[in-house]
């Protein structure tokens, strides 16, 4: 079964053909970074409108790597929440329009349970299928979402717990601007923490050893916030780097000991980093060490699965499809995600 699968919840715009072992034929993501970069962040109505010009020719792009084209397609699977409205409903009508026209299946996909499925994408086919049983514990960073989970099956997504401010690449991205360093500032600030000293500027370390399985990064975010109204904008590379460090060290640290806490509560030896701040050298290396020091077996899947795409989309509708879940054409979007976000595709 290849599964054409849409994407246009935030920023990227998206389309992927993924066979349901994970196999992916074809992965295509329009970036709208250069619309949003000169506002500093994402602004919802010049996403949905990039969407519109981006959703056909992704689509055909994705569709124009198999051999027979549209022909080879069995199904249609879409992300229909949680994002922006605008953007979702751009996507949503797309892949409604495609199915109806052509008689497929369709389903819809929480944008989450993509991310959370999205070690399983296997980037050629002879790459062979993922050693990783059920259950994980997966820790998600993104720009707009910063939560573990348990996860049981496709069908069993249980939130352990989550931020209670802002997302972790929410707070880099915030920080990247304080420090004028351009958006998203993530991988900026992540670039100038490997030059700096970690232990440098004093920060507090958000939630430690606190709150349970929580996360909080609006204390640190004010913290570099007034650090900079007080002494301005570090000038010097080594300044910039040694504060970029210390800030990247308290949100590393607290996204690492509350994802090895949230294993050992579970009893669970298995830790799977996604969404785009999984990108983060710090973070992977922190992970990587603390894993090894508490036997827990670590996944980070390659970049371009941890970072918004359509394969994912397609990959965890592929999974609806198999236990025979099908949506219909009144299909609709939503903005947020419930607690237990598998319950969305039980509803
Ligand atoms: O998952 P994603 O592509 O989109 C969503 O937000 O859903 O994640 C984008 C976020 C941005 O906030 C970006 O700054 C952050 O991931 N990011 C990073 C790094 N690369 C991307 N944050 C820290 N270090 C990085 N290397
Ligand atoms: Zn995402």
């Amino acid at each position: 079964m290849n599964v054409l699968g849409i994407e246009s919840s935030c920023d990227e715009t998206a389309a992927a053909v993924v066979r349901e072992d994970g196999v992916v034929l074809s992965d295509v993501v329009a970036s709208q970074f250069a619309v949003h970069a000169p506002f500093g962040g994402v602004v919802p109505e010049l996403a949905s409108r990039a969407h519109l010009t981006n959703v056909v020719p992704v689509i055909e792009q994705a569709v124009a790597a198999l051999p027979g084209g549209f022909a080879d397609v069995d199904a249609v699977a879409v992300t229909h929440g949680p994002g922006l409205v605008g953007a979702l409903l751009v996507g949503v009508q797309a892949a409604k329009a495609i199915a109806w026209s052509r008689g497929l299946p369709l389903v819809g996909v929480n944008h989450l349970v993509g991310h959370l499925l999205a070690v399983y994408l296997r980037r050629s086919p002879e790459q062979p299928p993922v050693a990783l049983a059920f259950p994980y514990v997966a820790l998600l960073a993104s720009g707009g979402h910063t939560a573990l989970y348990r996860v049981d099956s496709s069908d069993d997504i249980e939130q352990l717990g989550e931020t209670r401010d802002d997302a972790a690449g929410e707070a880099y991205d915030k920080v990247g601007k304080l420090l004028g360093l351009g958006y998203p500032g993530g991988p900026l600030v992540d670039r100038l923490a490997a030059l700096g000293d970690p232990k440098s500027v004093p920060l507090p370390l958000p939630m430690r050893n606190k709150h349970g399985l929580e996360f909080s990064f609006s204390g640190l975010k004010t913290a570099v916030a007034q650090r900079v109204a007080k002494h301005g904008i570090p000038q010097g590379e080594r300044e910039q780097a040694d504060l970029c460090a210390s800030f990247q060290h308290a949100v590393v640290t607290s996204l690492v000991s509350k994802s090895i806490a949230a294993c050992q509560r579970e009893g669970v030896a298995r830790l799977v980093l996604g969404g785009g701040v999984a990108a983060n050298r710090g973070l992977r290396e922190l992970a990587s060490q603390r894993c090894k020091e508490h036997g827990i077996e670590l996944f980070v899947p390659p970049l371009a699965s941890c970072t918004d795409n359509a394969a994912m989309i397609a990959y965890a509708g592929a999974q609806r499809l198999l236990r025979g879940e099908r949506d219909g054409l009144e299909l609709s979007v939503f903005s947020t995600s419930p607690k237990l976000v598998s319950s969305l595709h039980r509803a």
